[in-house]
């Protein structure tokens, strides 16, 4: 018997043990059309890829747990013509072969095949108001068996929301995770290394995002994992800028987000560089502010701290740095607490990681912000966006800058996945100046 199991068999074997009893359906995402006879590109659903690695269209996992738990996997029929057109399927039985599932069998049995298999389970972990089309689909079989209640048959009476065992699961990262998103992150460090060198006053924001897909696909990585920022000048002052088609002016600085998506995990990472090269003072001050922030929000990033450490680190920095600027006035408790340091900063330093951009993963028990842990994978992404105002100093106007890594926590502290692209005015400047 082969007992090495693939991290997709693993992750099953773990969720059919928390559920304990009943059975989970988990379909995959839906195509999207876009217009006419265009889709928009294939992305699956990522719970479903998570206990998978298949990333087929019109495809549905079915665990049932118990004393014999099973895995079996809906997909599409091999077609041979629909391959000439469209490429590649499995089809069951290769699929079954090939990702390890207990059993196999074509998409347009499911319906049939859930009716039996729902029987007399006492649960059903579904992902309840995911989508409504499959919402009804399974509410309307889950009746189907309850009509049979006259036969002896019993329809699950509970429905848990399977992507609260899911959410857990996916918060601590495994190896296989891990090695995925080095890669990403390796990636897209490359991408903004490539940006920085390309950069001149003159062109416009879409050339610049351009190279940076370039530096994505050609390593593989064929669609970024969120649309690219590319801000120059104010408009990085506007936190989700994705228009991309200002020209950039000397003396302006470019604020980029992008990261890319590899194997189905995210990268995300914010550099911010002056077009022509040189920072001025003005926004050299600033940005040696974010960036103090940011270093002392990754070194709050450690095992034992909670959720909430690493923002609050930022946050000292940049109140005493916004007090510095004349920007905001009193003690860095006052402008703390009175938060007027809101108009200057007004998102949260992170997220959680991996799969999705912003990934699944609980921020708070009960009331409590979570204790970070190793395996765990966030951003840690501080900035300042100063708009024009009377009570601002005119020098500062339309300076945007975000500082954004990816980061894991370990055992000893984290390990930054995104430390290749530079961040220090000495870096970025010493860069820009070589090319
Ligand atoms: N790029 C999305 C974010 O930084 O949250
Ligand atoms: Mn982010
Ligand atoms: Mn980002």
């Amino acid at each position: 018997m082969n007992i090495i199991q693939t991290p997709y068999e693993q992750r099953r074997t773990r969720l059919l043990e928390k559920m304990r009893r009943g059975i989970a359906i988990i379909p995959t995402a839906p195509e999207v059309a876009r217009n006419g006879d265009s889709h928009y590109s294939y992305r699956h659903d990522s719970n479903f890829y998570y206990l998978s690695g298949f990333s087929e269209p019109e495809a549905v996992l079915v665990l049932v747990a118990g004393s014999e738990p099973q895995a079996m996997l809906f997909c599409r029929e091999k077609n041979l013509e629909r391959e000439i057109w469209d490429g590649h399927r499995f089809g069951p039985d290769a699929a079954r072969e090939q990702f390890g599932f207990d059993a196999a069998y074509p998409i347009a049995q499911l319906d049939e095949k859930l009716a039996g298999l729902m029987g007399n389970q006492p649960a059903l972990f579904y992902p309840l108001g995911h989508d409504a089309a499959w919402d009804q689909r399974i509410l309307k079989l889950r009746g189907a068996v309850q009509a049979k209640a006259r036969s002896g048959i019993r329809a699950p009476d509970e429905i848990c929301d399977v992507r609260t065992l899911l959410r857990e699961m996916r918060l601590f990262k495994d190896g296989h995770e891990l090695s995925i998103m080095r890669r990403a992150a390796a990636i897209s460090a490359r991408a903004h290394r490539r940006a920085m060198q390309f950069t001149r006053p003159g062109q416009f924001e879409y050339e610049v995002e351009a190279e940076l897909l370039h530096e994505f696909c050609r390593h593989g990585a064929r669609h970024p994992a969120y649309t690219s920022i590319v801000a120059g000048g104010a408009n990085a002052c506007v936190l989700h800028y994705i228009e991309n088609d200002a020209q950039l002016k000397d003396g302006d600085l470019l604020l980029i987000d992008a990261g890319c998506e590899v194997d189905g995990y995210a990268s995300d990472i914010t550099r911010c560089f002056p077009v022509n090269g040189r920072f001025s003072p003005a926004q050299k001050d600033v940005y040696e502010i974010v960036l103090a922030a940011q270093s002392a929000a990754i070194a709050a990033a450690r095992p034992d701290n909670t959720w909430d450490a690493p923002h609050n680190a930022a946050l000292r920095v940049l109140a005493q740095g916004f007090i510095d600027l004349k920007l905001c006035c009193g003690s860095v408790d006052a402008v703390l607490e009175s938060e007027s340091y809101k108009k200057f900063y007004m998102h949260r330093t992170g997220h959680w990681l991996g799969m999705d951009v912003h990934d699944v993963g609980d921020y708070k028990i009960g009331d409590n912000w979570r204790t970070l842990q190793p395996g765990m994978a966030l951003t840690v992404e501080p900035g300042c966006y100063i708009r024009p105002a009377d009570d601002v100093p005119q020098a500062l106007w339309d300076i945007g800058i975000r500082i954004e890594d990816d980061v894991v926590i370990t055992a000893q502290g984290n390990e930054v996945l995104t430390g290749a692209a530079p961040k220090s005015v000495a870096q970025i400047e010493g860069l820009m100046m070589q090319s």
